[in-house]
């Protein structure tokens, strides 16, 4: 399908209903990407779909469509999916696990969205293992969507969630020891994003980043999760992308859903979920709309290198795609018939 017959596509679903796209379309023409260059155009599927950030979304995934095919809610598939990954202390990026701020102490953000709208945050939370459950907490059980450091762990434990205490691993620490002796001032967020795009170019356990999750069930109910421990190394206090609603995850069930991944900063400054979001919503193709979002921040940041960006897009039909600034992104996808890791298209190769 073309960009504008695609286009044209999502703009009559709006007269006719998703029923035709979706049996027009066989399993057999969803694209398989190979290793050798970006994906081509991959066309719609049929939900049950999930999608997740990175290598670790494969073992997130399979937890959340276990949670939908024992008819638990798209809301507990994203929830429980990403959990899987905040309880892998091995993982470098996500959960307890994750590579330290500055100062030594790993900080974690996290929120959930649900097919209405529905939104739950938790950012700079220290010693809890499940921060997304602690956001769907904060949506279900308060009138606001964000709580934030000493006030939301206060929140947390006060409703139930007990503190964990994971000592940093020797690994961790020699990174985090190594990078403070290379590093006695460091003055730009760039300074902790380089060490992760360095990490990930090192083809190490590190070669993935914050795990964000959007999912469709069969009735074409649409929900998100993202959780991350952030940027390694950023200055205490720093909050990235990944709880902010529209930053790091956006889902309108109205239109799909989209969530980020890379280096926090640049995805803040330009809503950059919502903004998938909102390309699909105007009739743009979901990897179209991912590759809009990936320009824009090139257009925002003239000379900018080494920082990767990603974002994943699920549009309400069942069309999806996928979009990084360099070639090195991979994601998860789980529908009925398909269960693989995929190459995302790209804008650049590493050099
Ligand atoms: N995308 C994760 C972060 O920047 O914190």
């Amino acid at each position: 399908m073309t960009n504008s017959s695609d286009r044209r596509q999502f703009i009559k679903l709006g007269l006719v209903g998703t029923a035709a796209l979706v049996a027009g379309c066989s399993s057999d023409q969803v694209h398989k990407t190979d290793e050798v260059g970006p994906p081509k155009r991959i066309l719609p599927g049929k939900g049950p779909i999930i999608l997740s950030t990175w290598d670790h979304g494969m073992a997130a995934n399979a937890k959340a469509f276990g949670v939908l095919q024992a008819g638990g809610s798209v809301l507990d598939a994203v929830e429980q999916g990403v959990m899987v990954t905040e309880s892998d202390f091995s993982n470098r990026s996500v959960g307890l696990g994750g590579l330290p701020d500055r100062d030594g102490i790993v900080t974690l953000d996290a929120c959930i969205q649900d097919h209405n709208g529905k939104a739950g945050s938790v950012a700079f939370v220290q010693q809890f293992e499940h921060p997304i459950s602690i956001a769907r907490a904060v949506m279900e059980r308060t009138p606001h969507v964000m709580l934030a450091g000493a006030g939301a762990e206060r929140w947390a434990e006060e409703n139930g969630f007990a503190r964990k205490d994971v000592p940093m691993a020797e690994d961790a620490r020699r990174s985090w020891e190594e990078w403070r002796v290379k590093n006695p001032q460091p003055q730009a967020a760039g300074d902790s994003a380089r060490v992760n795009v360095e990490n990930r170019r090192s083809g190490g356990k590190d070669n993935h980043d914050t795990i964000g999750m959007i999912a469709m069930d069969a009735n074409g109910q649409l929900a998100g999760s993202c959780t991350t421990s952030g940027l390694a190394f950023k200055i205490h206090g720093r909050v990235g992308d990944s709880p902010i609603i529209g930053a790091g995850l956006f889902v309108d069930g109205d239109v799909g859903a989209a969530c980020a991944t890379g280096t926090g900063e640049l995805m803040i400054k330009i809503a950059g979920s919502h903004t998938v979001v909102e390309l699909m919503r105007q009739g743009i193709a979901p990897e179209d709309a991912c590759r809009e979002a990936v320009e824009r921040i090139l257009r925002k940041n003239p000379g900018m290198t080494g920082q990767q960006v990603g974002f994943l897009a699920l549009r309400a039909d069942g069309a999806y795609g996928a979009y990084s600034l360099y070639n090195d992104f991979k994601y998860a996808l789980h529908s009925a018939t398909e269960n693989q890791l995929m190459n995302s298209a790209f804008a650049k190769k590493w050099e």
